[in-house]
């Protein structure tokens, strides 16, 4: 511990410039030295943490179409005050009148539902309550849609819909009828709506049965109206609005050791998540028992938000989609089940038949899919992914068939290929070694690693192999404050400023990094496995933390061209008196963007000598983040603890002045003529 005390000390404390002189860098502004990609800065999403079911997917109602181990899990059967029974299920006095039933051989993605009894039943007599995933969070005064799946024998029977706040008090209320339906296989759906009197955090959801008959039920559902551009049954709008704030330039999705699967019957399969939401088998998430220290027993897929929800999302926000298919392995940390090479076809299939959906014409058997779901266009898929951290040359030799496949049938299709686990070692260093040689489009690097690490990779890229087809993608990045899987992890502004720096360093190398996010980006703050997270929610609010602001600076000045930026001995800053830069054109703003971060305690002067021809306005803008606590957090009730500050500036010649104020990442953004 005192020897990891001395280290940050000295990353964080002690390397200054002379104290009387300026740091001075030199910005070579007529001259470029690589392109930056528009995809340069994106997002990673996976369903952990609850960020789908749970979070970024709206439906309220938990287990809605008791497919969950539990079938009753997330339900609680209520009957008159004397005779309670509250369990996850069905109480014995109650068995006559509900029943778990399963229609496997009919259905086989959706087997079970709810069957039910009534014998000129009154309002109390028999109820369901939902407990929605952590609570439900309600907005006062919003129209809440309610859906349910039925059929009905012999039925005279109504439903009373009740949203509860925290004190069990009644905030919303609607009726349903159920016309007779006869029996069947058939299904209909029937839809409801109230609008709430007031909100809650934590509320839970009611349905009251009254009348005589016999009802089944399934897919019990109910979704607020304010969802991401209004669309019925869609995604909360607060969480996707966050991206969107970021600009990014890729969604990168679902995964993640999602698509990989404890084993390969878990692995994600985008098939089995498009077409009607009720037909959308569910899957267990890994994340329901991955960590022995962090178990969330109803953790599951219900697949809402599936492959169409995502291109919809990416289109909508202007990122490119980076799906990621899983490459015929498991998870090698868990089973490490893998498909024999003569039975990985339909694994490929699945990959070829993704650029079908997603760019297909409408004739295609994909394309129609595509355009039934409400989408004719194209979604202009670019690149795809094969496998998460795959290692070894299992992963090789399935990674070459998937290549010759796509590339035969798509040659434009950009693969993401995976270096691995970690940055560096055995494995990373054959997987490397081996992609060059495929000539891999794009190389999936991750980085778990404490901020020290970050601030010493700053200078990483610089040596990387300019000759090499193969540019890096930064998959994964994240500081760990304390250490991986640590649950005491923080986003704390030291892990913030050194991703900072870090992240200069990809930026000046552009030429040989084209895309990066940080992961994971979502995590609810009653649901969450995994810390550090882009991004906090909770039932009704969400913020960005430190490292999401990092990220923002970065893909929101973002630039089009790499400039050279000098420091002593006309190196780049790569931690010299602890200092990093980087530096951008940006032809479409027509601006100088210069990105200086200062991981000292201590203020330092810096002046920024312009060379070459271009001109500038008289008027430079500062965004400047930081704070004098590297411990610093944002939180859901103090959102901005780490948010930057615009300011302004005045240029005199060619010379800019400035002080660089401890602690901090400031972007200096200048017009040029
Ligand atoms: O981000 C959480 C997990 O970390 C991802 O699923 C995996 O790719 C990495 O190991």
């Amino acid at each position: 511990m005192k020897q990891l005390c001395v280290f940050l000390i000295l990353f964080f404390s002690f390397k200054s410039s002379d104290a009387q002189n300026p740091a001075i860098f030199t910005v070579q502004t007529d001259k470029t030295t690589a392109d930056v990609q528009p995809t340069m800065w994106g997002v990673f999403f996976e369903d952990i943490n609850l960020g789908a079911d749970g979070g970024m997917y709206a439906e309220l109602i938990k287990n809605r179409s008791f497919e969950f181990f539990k079938p009753m899990m997330g339900w609680k059967v209520m009957r008159p005050k004397n005779t309670t029974e509250y369990s996850w299920q069905i109480p014995v006095a109650a068995e006559k009148e509900l029943q778990i039933l399963s229609r496997k051989e009919k259905n086989a993605n959706n087997p079970r539902y709810l069957h039910i009894v009534l014998n000129n039943h009154k309002k109390g007599d028999l109820g369901l309550q939902n407990e929605g995933f952590r609570g439900m969070g309600i907005k006062k005064g919003l129209r809440y849609d309610f859906s349910v799946f039925y059929r009905a024998t012999n039925a005279a029977v109504k439903a009373h819909l009740e949203l509860l706040n925290e004190k069990n008090e009644v905030i919303g209320k609607g009726e349903l009828t159920f016309p007779n339906t006869e029996g069947g296989e058939k299904w209909t759906k029937v839809e409801s709506n109230f609008t709430t009197t007031e909100g809650a955090v934590k509320g839970k959801f009611n349905i009251w049965f009254e009348g005589t008959g016999m009802l089944d039920l399934d897919i019990v559902s109910l979704f607020p109206s304010d969802t991401w551009k209004g669309r019925k049954g869609g995604m909360r709008a607060d969480m996707i609005q966050l991206l969107a704030d970021l600009k990014p330039g890729f969604i990168r999705f679902p995964g993640g050791c999602i698509v990989e699967g404890n084993d390969l019957s878990q692995r994600y399969q985008w098939k089995k998540t498009v077409g009607a939401v009720e037909d959308r088998q569910v899957l267990v998430n890994r994340w329901n028992f991955e960590f022995a220290h962090r178990p969330t027993p109803d953790y599951y897929q219900t697949f809402g938000l599936g492959f169409f929800e995502y291109f919809q999302i990416a289109e909508d926000i202007g990122a490119e989609p980076l799906p990621i298919l899983n490459c015929g392995m498991s998870c090698q940390f868990n089973s490490a089940e893998m498909a024999h090479l003569d039975e990985i076809d339909p694994y490929i299939q699945d990959a070829l038949d993704l650029v079908e959906f997603a760019n297909g014409a409408v004739n295609t058997t994909w394309g129609a899919l595509r355009a039934k779901m409400g989408h004719p266009e194209p979604f202009n898929l670019k690149m795809m992914g094969i496998g998460n951290e795959n290692w070894g040359p299992q992963y090789i030799e399935r990674l070459a068939l998937f290549q010759k496949a796509i590339k035969d049938k798509y040659p434009t299709i950009k693969l993401v290929c995976s270096s691995g686990t970690d940055p560096d070692g055995e494995r990373f260093n054959y997987l490397n070694g081996e992609l060059r040689k495929m000539k891999a489009d794009l190389i999936d690097e991750h980085y778990y690693r404490r901020p020290e690490w970050f601030l010493s990779n700053a200078n990483r890229y610089d040596s990387y192999d300019r000759k090499s087809v193969s540019k890096v993608f930064a998959g994964e990045y994240a500081g760990q404050s304390v250490q991986t899987v640590d649950v005491n992890n923080k986003n704390n502004w030291r892990t913030a400023i050194a991703e900072a720096a870090f992240l200069t360093g990809l930026e000046r190398n552009a030429d040989v990094v084209n895309m990066a996010s940080y992961a994971p980006l979502f995590a609810h703050i009653d649901g969450w496995q995994w810390t550090p997270n882009l991004i906090w929610v909770d039932n009704l609010r969400s913020y960005g933390t430190a490292n999401y602001q990092v990220q923002k600076m970065f893909s929101t000045n973002k630039g089009t061209q790499v400039i050279p930026i000098l420091y002593k001995n006309n190196a780049p800053a790569t931690g010299q008196d602890s200092l990093y830069a980087s530096a951008t054109k940006d032809k479409n703003t027509g601006e100088l963007i210069v990105k200086i971060v200062n991981t000292l305690g201590k203020a330092q002067k810096a002046e920024i000598k312009l060379d070459g021809n271009t001109k500038f306005d008289t008027k430079g803008h500062l965004l400047i983040l930081k704070s004098d606590d590297l411990e610093a957090v944002n939180s859901l009730d103090n959102p901005s603890v780490i948010a930057p500050k615009e300011t302004t500036m005045d240029i005199k010649g060619k010379n800019v002045a400035l002080t660089l104020e401890p602690y901090s990442f400031t972007v200096i953004k200048l017009k040029i003529f």
